[in-house]
Protein backbone atom coordinates (compact mmCIF):
# COMPACT_ATOMS: atom_id res chain seq x y z
CA UNK A 1 0.00 0.00 0.00
CA UNK A 2 1.34 3.33 -1.13
CA UNK A 3 2.51 6.06 1.57
CA UNK A 4 0.62 9.28 0.15
CA UNK A 5 -2.63 10.20 0.15
CA UNK A 6 -4.57 8.14 -2.58
CA UNK A 7 -7.00 10.57 -4.90
CA UNK A 8 -8.73 9.30 -7.29
CA UNK A 9 -9.73 11.22 -10.27
CA UNK A 10 -12.58 10.46 -12.83
CA UNK A 11 -12.37 11.53 -16.34
CA UNK A 12 -8.92 12.38 -15.70
CA UNK A 13 -7.64 12.04 -19.57
CA UNK A 14 -8.41 15.81 -20.72
CA UNK A 15 -9.84 19.40 -19.79
CA UNK A 16 -10.59 19.95 -16.42
CA UNK A 17 -10.07 16.34 -15.06
CA UNK A 18 -6.42 16.23 -16.66
CA UNK A 19 -5.86 19.61 -14.72
CA UNK A 20 -7.00 18.05 -11.49
CA UNK A 21 -4.84 15.20 -11.52
CA UNK A 22 -1.77 17.00 -12.65
CA UNK A 23 -1.68 19.35 -9.59
CA UNK A 24 -2.92 16.84 -6.80
CA UNK A 25 0.15 14.75 -8.35
CA UNK A 26 2.03 18.29 -8.06
CA UNK A 27 0.89 18.23 -4.04
CA UNK A 28 1.98 14.85 -3.55
CA UNK A 29 -0.83 12.80 -3.84
CA UNK A 30 -0.86 9.18 -5.45
CA UNK A 31 -2.67 9.56 -8.31
CA UNK A 32 -5.41 7.26 -9.66
CA UNK A 33 -6.80 8.81 -13.16
CA UNK A 34 -9.58 7.32 -14.75
CA UNK A 35 -10.29 7.21 -18.64
CA UNK A 36 -12.88 5.36 -20.55
CA UNK A 37 -10.24 4.18 -23.16
CA UNK A 38 -6.99 2.79 -23.30
CA UNK A 39 -5.74 5.61 -25.33
CA UNK A 40 -6.80 7.98 -22.72
CA UNK A 41 -5.09 5.56 -19.96
CA UNK A 42 -1.83 6.57 -21.84
CA UNK A 43 -2.45 9.82 -22.01
CA UNK A 44 -2.92 10.02 -17.94
CA UNK A 45 0.67 8.42 -17.78
CA UNK A 46 2.30 10.42 -20.26
CA UNK A 47 1.24 13.75 -18.33
CA UNK A 48 2.24 12.53 -15.32
CA UNK A 49 4.78 9.80 -15.53
CA UNK A 50 5.11 6.65 -13.51
CA UNK A 51 5.93 7.63 -9.68
CA UNK A 52 3.17 7.87 -7.79
CA UNK A 53 0.09 7.59 -10.65
CA UNK A 54 -2.33 4.87 -11.81
CA UNK A 55 -4.73 5.25 -14.97
CA UNK A 56 -7.16 2.74 -14.71
CA UNK A 57 -10.52 2.60 -17.52
CA UNK A 58 -14.11 3.50 -15.52
CA UNK A 59 -16.86 3.83 -17.30
CA UNK A 60 -19.05 5.37 -14.62
CA UNK A 61 -22.29 4.04 -16.39
CA UNK A 62 -21.07 0.64 -15.76
CA UNK A 63 -21.27 -1.12 -12.03
CA UNK A 64 -19.29 -3.83 -13.02
CA UNK A 65 -16.97 -0.96 -14.23
CA UNK A 66 -16.83 1.02 -11.21
CA UNK A 67 -16.63 -2.59 -8.82
CA UNK A 68 -13.40 -3.42 -11.15
CA UNK A 69 -11.81 -0.09 -10.45
CA UNK A 70 -12.22 -0.59 -6.32
CA UNK A 71 -10.95 -3.92 -6.68
CA UNK A 72 -7.98 -2.86 -8.73
CA UNK A 73 -7.12 -0.04 -5.99
CA UNK A 74 -7.73 -2.63 -2.97
CA UNK A 75 -4.67 -4.79 -4.57
CA UNK A 76 -2.11 -1.51 -5.22
CA UNK A 77 -2.37 1.61 -3.54
CA UNK A 78 -5.44 0.96 -1.28
CA UNK A 79 -8.75 2.81 -1.10
CA UNK A 80 -8.81 6.51 -1.61
CA UNK A 81 -9.34 9.60 0.70
CA UNK A 82 -10.20 11.87 -1.80
CA UNK A 83 -12.37 12.00 -4.36
CA UNK A 84 -12.84 14.03 -7.64
CA UNK A 85 -15.91 13.06 -8.92
CA UNK A 86 -15.12 15.06 -12.43
CA UNK A 87 -16.17 12.62 -15.17
CA UNK A 88 -19.26 14.30 -16.98
CA UNK A 89 -21.75 14.29 -20.41
CA UNK A 90 -23.53 16.28 -22.37
CA UNK A 91 -25.98 15.83 -24.99
CA UNK A 92 -27.77 19.43 -25.85
CA UNK A 93 -31.08 19.68 -27.42
CA UNK A 94 -33.78 21.84 -26.76
CA UNK A 95 -36.50 19.74 -24.64
CA UNK A 96 -39.03 19.56 -27.86
CA UNK A 97 -36.52 17.40 -29.32
CA UNK A 98 -34.51 15.64 -26.41
CA UNK A 99 -34.59 12.11 -27.00
CA UNK A 100 -35.51 10.01 -24.08
CA UNK A 101 -31.68 8.64 -24.69
CA UNK A 102 -30.27 12.08 -24.11
CA UNK A 103 -32.04 12.61 -21.09
CA UNK A 104 -31.09 9.10 -19.53
CA UNK A 105 -27.55 8.91 -20.63
CA UNK A 106 -27.00 12.47 -18.86
CA UNK A 107 -28.56 11.53 -15.64
CA UNK A 108 -27.40 8.02 -15.50
CA UNK A 109 -23.69 8.99 -16.59
CA UNK A 110 -23.42 12.49 -14.09
CA UNK A 111 -25.99 11.13 -10.97
CA UNK A 112 -25.85 7.78 -10.56
CA UNK A 113 -22.71 7.43 -11.95
CA UNK A 114 -21.52 9.79 -9.12
CA UNK A 115 -23.43 7.87 -7.00
CA UNK A 116 -21.68 4.41 -7.74
CA UNK A 117 -18.09 5.69 -7.56
CA UNK A 118 -18.79 7.76 -4.22
CA UNK A 119 -20.72 5.06 -2.20
CA UNK A 120 -17.87 2.22 -2.23
CA UNK A 121 -15.20 5.31 -1.34
CA UNK A 122 -17.20 5.80 2.17
CA UNK A 123 -15.85 3.07 3.92
CA UNK A 124 -12.19 3.90 3.68
CA UNK A 125 -12.62 7.40 4.43
CA UNK A 126 -14.81 6.97 7.52
CA UNK A 127 -12.59 4.17 8.79
CA UNK A 128 -9.82 6.78 8.17
CA UNK A 129 -12.03 9.31 9.67
CA UNK A 130 -10.36 11.53 6.76
CA UNK A 131 -11.67 11.73 3.31
CA UNK A 132 -11.98 14.65 0.76
CA UNK A 133 -14.81 14.14 -1.77
CA UNK A 134 -15.27 16.91 -4.35
CA UNK A 135 -17.59 17.38 -7.15
CA UNK A 136 -18.14 18.91 -10.47
CA UNK A 137 -20.81 20.99 -10.84
CA UNK A 138 -21.69 24.00 -13.66
CA UNK A 139 -22.51 27.49 -13.46
CA UNK A 140 -25.72 26.39 -15.41
CA UNK A 141 -27.02 24.27 -12.30
CA UNK A 142 -28.34 27.76 -10.80
CA UNK A 143 -28.13 29.57 -13.54
CA UNK A 144 -30.18 27.43 -16.44
CA UNK A 145 -29.41 26.98 -19.66
CA UNK A 146 -31.58 26.80 -22.60
CA UNK A 147 -31.29 23.63 -24.96
CA UNK A 148 -29.23 21.60 -21.51
CA UNK A 149 -32.22 20.82 -20.09
CA UNK A 150 -30.62 17.63 -18.90
CA UNK A 151 -26.76 18.54 -18.14
CA UNK A 152 -28.67 21.70 -15.74
CA UNK A 153 -30.92 18.83 -13.73
CA UNK A 154 -27.99 16.46 -13.49
CA UNK A 155 -25.74 19.20 -11.99
CA UNK A 156 -28.46 20.59 -9.67
CA UNK A 157 -29.16 17.04 -8.63
CA UNK A 158 -25.23 17.05 -7.73
CA UNK A 159 -25.41 20.09 -5.69
CA UNK A 160 -28.37 18.77 -3.83
CA UNK A 161 -27.07 15.34 -3.65
CA UNK A 162 -23.36 17.00 -1.75
CA UNK A 163 -25.11 19.14 0.65
CA UNK A 164 -27.25 15.78 1.75
CA UNK A 165 -23.73 13.75 2.33
CA UNK A 166 -22.07 16.49 3.51
CA UNK A 167 -24.29 16.28 7.06
CA UNK A 168 -24.62 12.45 6.67
CA UNK A 169 -20.52 12.40 7.07
CA UNK A 170 -19.68 15.17 8.62
CA UNK A 171 -18.76 14.05 11.77
CA UNK A 172 -16.47 11.55 10.44
CA UNK A 173 -14.13 14.60 9.21
CA UNK A 174 -15.43 13.97 5.73
CA UNK A 175 -15.89 16.73 3.73
CA UNK A 176 -17.99 17.30 0.68
CA UNK A 177 -17.85 20.19 -1.67
CA UNK A 178 -18.84 21.15 -5.16
CA UNK A 179 -16.63 23.24 -7.93
CA UNK A 180 -19.14 24.90 -10.04
CA UNK A 181 -17.25 26.34 -13.31
CA UNK A 182 -18.51 28.56 -15.79
CA UNK A 183 -17.11 28.74 -19.30
CA UNK A 184 -13.75 26.32 -19.13
CA UNK A 185 -11.81 26.29 -22.15
CA UNK A 186 -11.94 22.08 -23.21
CA UNK A 187 -13.52 19.48 -25.50
CA UNK A 188 -16.58 19.81 -23.97
CA UNK A 189 -16.80 23.72 -25.40
CA UNK A 190 -14.70 23.36 -28.49
CA UNK A 191 -17.37 22.49 -30.31
CA UNK A 192 -18.90 25.41 -30.06
CA UNK A 193 -19.03 27.74 -33.16
CA UNK A 194 -16.82 30.98 -32.93
CA UNK A 195 -20.03 32.75 -33.09
CA UNK A 196 -21.27 30.91 -29.76
CA UNK A 197 -18.16 31.34 -28.24
CA UNK A 198 -18.21 35.50 -28.35
CA UNK A 199 -22.10 35.43 -27.32
CA UNK A 200 -20.56 33.58 -24.09
CA UNK A 201 -17.37 35.86 -24.04
CA UNK A 202 -19.80 39.07 -23.85
CA UNK A 203 -21.64 37.01 -20.64
CA UNK A 204 -18.75 36.96 -19.04
CA UNK A 205 -17.71 39.89 -16.63
CA UNK A 206 -13.55 39.53 -16.89
CA UNK A 207 -13.84 38.92 -20.61
CA UNK A 208 -12.47 35.43 -21.06
CA UNK A 209 -13.15 31.86 -21.20
CA UNK A 210 -10.92 30.02 -17.79
CA UNK A 211 -8.91 27.63 -18.21
CA UNK A 212 -8.98 24.06 -16.71
CA UNK A 213 -6.08 24.70 -14.24
CA UNK A 214 -7.97 28.09 -13.04
CA UNK A 215 -10.41 25.02 -11.87
CA UNK A 216 -7.46 22.72 -10.85
CA UNK A 217 -6.29 25.45 -8.17
CA UNK A 218 -9.75 25.43 -6.05
CA UNK A 219 -10.26 21.16 -6.39
CA UNK A 220 -6.46 21.70 -4.75
CA UNK A 221 -7.46 23.79 -1.64
CA UNK A 222 -10.55 21.72 -1.22
CA UNK A 223 -8.87 18.33 -0.93
CA UNK A 224 -6.36 20.27 1.23
CA UNK A 225 -5.60 20.09 5.13
CA UNK A 226 -6.15 23.42 4.74
CA UNK A 227 -10.03 23.44 3.87
CA UNK A 228 -10.89 21.46 6.64
CA UNK A 229 -13.49 23.11 8.29
CA UNK A 230 -15.31 23.77 4.52
CA UNK A 231 -18.02 21.26 3.89
CA UNK A 232 -21.27 21.47 1.65
CA UNK A 233 -20.07 24.11 -0.14
CA UNK A 234 -20.43 25.12 -3.60
CA UNK A 235 -17.45 27.01 -4.85
CA UNK A 236 -18.46 29.31 -8.09
CA UNK A 237 -15.06 29.38 -10.57
CA UNK A 238 -16.66 31.50 -13.31
CA UNK A 239 -14.97 34.99 -14.32
CA UNK A 240 -18.40 36.95 -12.59
CA UNK A 241 -20.36 34.57 -14.80
CA UNK A 242 -23.46 34.15 -12.71
CA UNK A 243 -23.22 35.34 -8.74
CA UNK A 244 -24.93 33.66 -5.98
N1 LIG B 1 -15.69 22.69 -19.83
C1 LIG B 1 -16.56 23.46 -19.22
O1 LIG B 1 -16.79 24.63 -19.63
C2 LIG B 1 -17.28 22.98 -18.01
C3 LIG B 1 -18.11 23.90 -17.37
C4 LIG B 1 -18.79 23.49 -16.24
C5 LIG B 1 -18.66 22.21 -15.75
N2 LIG B 1 -17.84 21.34 -16.40
C6 LIG B 1 -17.76 19.99 -15.81
O2 LIG B 1 -16.40 19.67 -15.54
C7 LIG B 1 -16.18 18.28 -15.73
C8 LIG B 1 -15.07 18.06 -16.74
O3 LIG B 1 -15.43 18.71 -17.95
P1 LIG B 1 -14.44 18.82 -19.21
O4 LIG B 1 -14.87 20.03 -19.95
O5 LIG B 1 -13.04 18.66 -18.78
O6 LIG B 1 -14.93 17.53 -20.04
P2 LIG B 1 -14.24 16.75 -21.26
O7 LIG B 1 -13.07 17.53 -21.79
O8 LIG B 1 -15.35 16.39 -22.18
O9 LIG B 1 -13.67 15.43 -20.55
C9 LIG B 1 -14.57 14.54 -19.96
C10 LIG B 1 -13.81 13.50 -19.15
O10 LIG B 1 -14.79 12.59 -18.61
C11 LIG B 1 -14.50 11.26 -19.06
N3 LIG B 1 -15.75 10.55 -19.32
C12 LIG B 1 -16.67 10.80 -20.28
N4 LIG B 1 -17.67 9.92 -20.23
C13 LIG B 1 -17.38 9.07 -19.21
C14 LIG B 1 -18.02 7.94 -18.66
N5 LIG B 1 -19.16 7.49 -19.16
N6 LIG B 1 -17.44 7.29 -17.62
C15 LIG B 1 -16.27 7.74 -17.10
N7 LIG B 1 -15.60 8.79 -17.59
C16 LIG B 1 -16.15 9.48 -18.62
C17 LIG B 1 -13.69 11.44 -20.33
O11 LIG B 1 -12.89 10.27 -20.56
P3 LIG B 1 -12.39 9.86 -22.06
O12 LIG B 1 -11.26 10.80 -22.39
O13 LIG B 1 -11.96 8.47 -21.90
O14 LIG B 1 -13.57 10.05 -22.97
C18 LIG B 1 -12.87 12.68 -19.99
O15 LIG B 1 -11.75 12.32 -19.22
C19 LIG B 1 -17.52 17.70 -16.17
O16 LIG B 1 -18.21 17.19 -15.04
C20 LIG B 1 -18.25 18.90 -16.73
O17 LIG B 1 -19.64 18.75 -16.67
C21 LIG B 1 -17.16 21.69 -17.52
Amino acid sequence: MTEARVALVTGASRGIGAAIAARLHADGFHVVGTATSEAGCDAITSALGSERVQALPLRVEDEGSVEALYASMKDTCGTPLVLVNNAGVTADNLLMRMTAEEWGRVIDTNVTGLFRVTKPALRGMMKARFGRIINLSSVVARMGNPGQGNYVAAKSAIEGFSRSLALEVASRNITVNVVAPGFIGTDMTNDLTDAQKTQMIERIPMGRIGEPQEIAEVVAFLASDGASYITGATVPVNGGMYLN
